[in-house]
């Protein structure tokens, strides 16, 4: 497939397919973060109510920079990788010190915010900025294996990124890469594809998993007036389940893996948000 060829096949079908969404409708760097560190893990339908209602809870950096770890939790239940939120106030509390609020434009620093790796960061670039820059996420990878790597397999990120730099067009790069994800969403739905890729990483399944305990105790606090409750409480609530559902799992593993992560904090006895 000559390059020429690849861009007039996507561009066609993304006449007709195009995807309306929000955050395809604003050029503002927060908006734009905010929807890419949501997207990251969680599908465009879940994510489109979070979206909405986490934009009217904390409608630019200044708001989420100082906002409550227990408000901005509650907002971000259901959305799952709790880490996620607060990466996003850590690099808007960065924004607000460090940069004097104005949202960085160059790569190299977008990299150095807490939560921001090459993809987000190309992302942000790209749509908030202008920026021509190639990134590669897995519905854009997916589109790349199979339209330049058919029948290979181990294919490294590296090998796609020198075809998608020939491929990215001088002008209306948002438009490209939107057109990107859509065709490697909708028109390739075939989850196949990416095993063929080095980078490829099978979502663990949710249910039964360590994580799952630990958003059933991050809810349960989340219950709790003021987000607050003696340790021991939380241990049992922890227990009770594990028990019912006969895992292995300890629920002092599940605490302390909440805590490490800082999402829940502890003082001698109780544990709060
Ligand atoms: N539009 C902008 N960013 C997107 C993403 N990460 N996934 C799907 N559509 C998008």
């Amino acid at each position: 497939m000559t390059i020429p060829k690849f861009k007039k096949t996507i561009l066609d079908w993304y006449k007709d397919n195009k995807r309306n969404l929000p955050w395809r409708n604003t050029k503002n760097p927060y908006r734009i973060m905010v929807s890419e560190i949501m997207l990251q893990q969680t599908q465009v339908s879940r994510v489109l109510p979070k979206y909405k209602d986490f934009l009217k809870a904390f409608p630019d950096i200044k708001t989420l920079a100082a906002c409550k770890d227990s408000d901005l939790l509650a907002i971000w239940s259901g959305l799952g990788y709790w880490r996620r939120a607060r990466f996003l106030k850590e690099a808007c509390k960065e924004i607000a010190k460090k940069h004097n609020g104005k949202f960085p434009k160059d790569i190299k620093t977008l990299l150095t915010l807490p939560g921001i790796g090459p993809y987000t960061a190309g992302a942000i670039s790209c749509f908030a900025f202008g920026n021509t820059e190639p990134f590669i996420d897995t519905n854009i990878r997916r589109v790349y294996l199979h339209f330049f790597f058919k029948g290979k397999t181990d294919v490294h990120d590296a090998e796609i990124l020198k075809i998608a730099k020939k491929a990215i067009p001088k002008e209306d790069a948002r438009n490209w890469n939107w057109a990107l994800f859509d065709y490697g969403a909708l028109a390739l739905k075939d989850k196949k594809i990416n095993k063929k890729s080095r980078h490829y990483a099978k979502q663990s399944k949710f249910i039964g998993s360590f994580r799952q305990y630990r958003a059933k105790l991050m809810r349960f606090m989340l219950s709790q007036p003021k987000h607050d409750m003696p340790k021991t409480a939380a241990l049992d609530f922890l227990e009770e389940i594990l028990r019912k559902e006969e895992q292995d799992y300890s629920a002092g593993e599940i605490l302390e893996s909440l805590i490490q992560d800082k999402l829940v904090k502890q003082n001698n006895t109780r544990i709060f948000l």
